[in-house]
């Protein structure tokens, strides 16, 4: 295995090249094609050791957590808070206590709704969003918003994919409540300048949120520099498995808030008369957690951790660059977002062609790309169109599998136009 010196950190981290080899499903077949597997924005692949881990876990570890007095349930019960912590270490929180696992990116915005936002927004309140928000950060404003009495204000955004900057301060004023962006747009792959988003939010008093579900695969993440109030992220997304996520958020805020969902494990005692709320995080942790899951999760940031995350980035900026030049050759394509400062996504429409018909050509070749609106239906009507063609790569992904989409594209064209 090649290996290359992460001098700042003063220790040896793997190669990203060598990552591919970890990942049995990319040496699989589809359509009678090797896989070509380019939508990790909808859904990384899983390492073998992710695989293997959850299998363990079944294995040989399988019970309740925080419940049982016998050793298999303590043993489990250590692993399970010992992912929490490897979690905090991975998004730099100050604190595991502001570790809440949760379903998943969405569960975490809907959590942070419902508690923070029915108990601290008052009727008049303005809540800012972005046009390049998936609906999962929309959704749950709008809900709030109606039951609230809110409004919604909108960052525009530019012909090039990024956020109208200038736009969005004067959007701030001393209505403004919260904050709600997304990290990295799973759209069109924008990163967004959250530091300088949250700065400013803070400059007006507001809470702020930032969804990292698209962010978490590409490279590191430090709650504590950031200074936002809370971060939601996937497990599904950063090659761990699918139903687990976090929302992170600053201790006083969580303990401030009321609990959202009601069920065992969240109480410190109950009857009929008053019930008491646990400690953080395990107040916003009702019923049996997603355990397995949350090994699985734990294994996939061990597996991360084995790379210097600025490699990462530069592999997947090599990526980028790679596919965005070879799919601009083909007569016809059109990427949508084009800023710079965009992660490995690209986003195209071919002209004469429809997103579903290029999607279902490449199916049959055995190239996997998403189609549609990508679950920002308002972000493709500020472009006019009724969706793209997809191709998002992570870490396992080479310039063979961009040759692949490129010959892919160009012979569908051929057939559709
Ligand atoms: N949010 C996921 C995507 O962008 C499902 O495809």
């Amino acid at each position: 295995m090649k290996v290359a010196t992460d001098k700042k950190a003063g220790f040896e981290c793997r190669a990203v090249e060598s990552a591919r080899a970890d990942f049995p499903i990319l040496k699989t077949e589809m359509n009678g094609h090797p896989l070509v597997f380019l939508d990790s924005a909808a859904s990384s692949q899983k390492p073998r050791a992710v695989i293997e881990a959850i299998n363990d876990y079944y294995t040989t570890q399988n019970a309740n957590v925080h419940r049982g007095v016998y050793t298999l349930s303590q043993q489990t019960t250590d692993l399970f808070e010992e992912s929490r912590r490897a979690v905090a270490r991975f998004i730099n929180a100050p604190s595991e206590k502001e570790v809440i696992f949760v379903r998943g990116a969405t569960e975490g915005i809907n959590l942070v709704a419902q508690s923070y936002g029915r108990a601290f927004l008052n009727a008049g309140d303005e809540i800012i969003l972005s046009e390049l928000e998936h609906h999962s950060n929309i959704v749950p404003w709008q809900i709030l918003a109606e039951e609230k009495n809110l409004s919604l204000k909108i960052i525009p955004v530019r012909d090039d994919g990024s956020l109208d900057m200038d736009a969005y301060q004067k959007l701030l004023s001393s209505k403004t409540a919260l904050v709600a962006v997304n990290h990295i747009s799973n759209a069109l792959g924008t990163i967004n300048p959250v530091e300088e988003i949250t700065k400013l939010a803070k400059e007006s008093d507001a809470a702020v949120l930032i969804d990292g579900a698209q962010a978490s695969i590409h490279g590191s993440i430090n709650v504590a520099d950031l200074g936002a109030d809370f971060y939601v992220f996937s497990g599904h997304k950063m090659l761990g498995p699918t139903g687990i996520g976090v929302l992170w958020g600053r201790e006083e805020i969580l303990e401030a808030m009321p609990p959202w969902h009601g069920g065992g494990e969240m109480i410190e005692s109950v009857s009929f008369e008053k019930t008491t709320y646990n400690e953080l995080p395990f107040k916003f942790e009702a019923g049996t957690p997603h355990i397995e899951g949350v090994v699985g999760l734990k294994k996939a940031i061990d597996y991360l951790n084995q790379f210097d995350p600025a490699e990462i980035v530069q592999w997947e900026k090599e990526l980028l660059n790679y596919c965005t030049e070879k799919l601009t050759a083909i007569p016809g394509l059109r990427i949508i977002g084009t800023t710079p400062d965009k992660t490995s996504v690209v986003s195209f429409l071919v002209e004469g062609t429809h997103p579903y018909d290029l999607g279902i050509i490449l199916d049959k070749l055995g190239i996997a790309v998403r189609t549609g609106h990508h679950c920002t239906q308002p972000l493709m009507e500020r472009f006019g169109i009724p969706g793209t063609v997809r191709a998002s790569m992570a870490l396992y992904n080479n310039k063979e599998d961009i040759d692949r989409l490129a010959k892919g594209v160009e012979k569908a064209r051929n057939m559709l136009v």
